[in-house]
């Protein structure tokens, strides 16, 4: 039984209900990176991510009180307007799994429609703004029918812990600007079982950050995230790994309270390396970098060089790179991409993206 597990979650039987939900939630690139999990998405290590605010997801459930009655979660899942048969498993699948939690989902025929404002194969992590947003659309749903959640703190808190049990980066996605996931002696209230904001640990010059998402491969990969996870098990590096992401996360914490641009870019470039560094490593081996993921990385370490800006590279498990810096420089640094990295991007794609306000709710009067 975990905190959020409620079997009185139930509605009045012979009662009509019925109504509609929806979220628009982004995605979010981790600094300190969660590999590597146990039990019930319980991360091994602690991350910290910058949540983004053009990369998302934008979900709807509307319900209504079956006309069957059943003991199965029953759902239409229509994505990008076209029914989904592939995606309408996986999300049944999830939504079976919380039933713990929202036991009433069995009651209720449920219309499922989401989109992302990114295409679905650019190669884009969408489960974090995907899962989010349904996450955040269960909390609503249960708000709407049992009055509870009324709490802003609490009904955030529990979209995390939900959002976590679907994709586990998905819980970060939850809150404004930066969000910390995993126990750390840094943040006493910080969890294992769902992200914290980390709003106060920014120093202005981080509020206004750009993260460019350089699209180097649309291509699916040749190990998802969820395989990735679980080879970290019984990865030869697996302690050491655990105990640098902790000491990585205290010292960029200070970076980032500090406003020091420097150790902020140092730990960051380290973070993304380590990451494909553990994959490399790892039995199988694998690779998820492709060639101009490579050019692009040296090209960004050249111009940091040569003009002295603070413009870093981060990865996600993939051949993408993400490149991070103020928005003070956007006009320099947009400058650099058209000429020295539009290039290596596959079709010239890349998204411009930048740290975000969070989750925002539709409103349906
Ligand atoms: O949430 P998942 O299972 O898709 O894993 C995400 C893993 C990384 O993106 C590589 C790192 C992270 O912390 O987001």
């Amino acid at each position: 039984m975990n905190r959020y597990d409620d079997p009185s979650l139930l509605l009045e039987k012979l009662k009509e209900y019925e109504g509609i939900v929806g979220w628009k939630s982004p995605s979010n690139i981790a600094l300190i990176k969660y590999w590597g999990k146990y039990a019930n998405q319980i991360p091994l290590n602690p991350s910290i991510s910058f949540t983004l605010s053009q990369a998302f997801t934008q979900t709807t459930i509307s319900y209504h009180s079956k006309i069957k009655r059943s003991e199965k979660v029953e759902t239409t899942f229509y994505f990008e307007g076209k029914l989904n048969q592939e995606f309408a498993k996986r999300v049944k699948n999830y939504l079976d799994a919380l039933l713990p939690i929202f036991p009433f989902l069995t009651q209720l025929d449920l219309t499922i429609k989401s989109d992302n404002s990114f295409p679905h194969s650019s190669g884009i992590a969408s489960s974090a703004s995907s899962m989010s947003a349904l996450a955040l659309c269960l909390c609503s749903m249960e708000k709407q029918l049992f009055g509870t959640l009324e709490d802003k703190d609490e009904f955030f808190r529990k979209a995390s812990f939900v959002a976590r049990m679907g994709s586990g980066s998905a819980c970060r996605s939850i809150y404004p600007k930066a969000a910390i996931w995993g126990e750390s002696i840094d943040y006493e209230e910080s969890s294992d079982f769902y992200a914290i904001p980390a709003k106060l640990a920014l120093h202005e010059k981080f509020r206004r950050f750009r993260d460019d998402i350089l699209i180097v491969s649309k291509e699916a990969k040749s190990i998802s995230s969820s395989d990735g996870h679980k080879i970290m098990s019984n990865h030869v590096f697996r302690e050491p790994r655990i105990s640098q992401a902790k000491k990585r996360l205290h010292f960029l914490l200070k970076a980032l309270k500090e406003g020091n641009y420097n150790r902020f870019g140092e730990i960051v470039e380290k973070e993304a390396l380590t990451l494909h560094g553990m994959m490399m490593t790892s039995t199988p081996a694998y690779i998820l970098m492709e060639p101009n993921t490579i050019k692009i990385i040296q090209e960004i370490q050249n111009f940091r060089n040569m003009t002295g800006l603070p413009v870093y590279f981060s990865l996600d498990a993939g051949p993408n790179v993400h490149m991070l810096y103020p928005a003070s420089i956007e006009d320099k640094v947009h400058a650099f991409v058209e000429n020295d990295l539009v290039k290596y991007c596959k079709n010239g794609e890349y998204i411009k993206d930048y740290l975000g306000s969070g989750p925002m709710e539709l409103d349906f009067h």
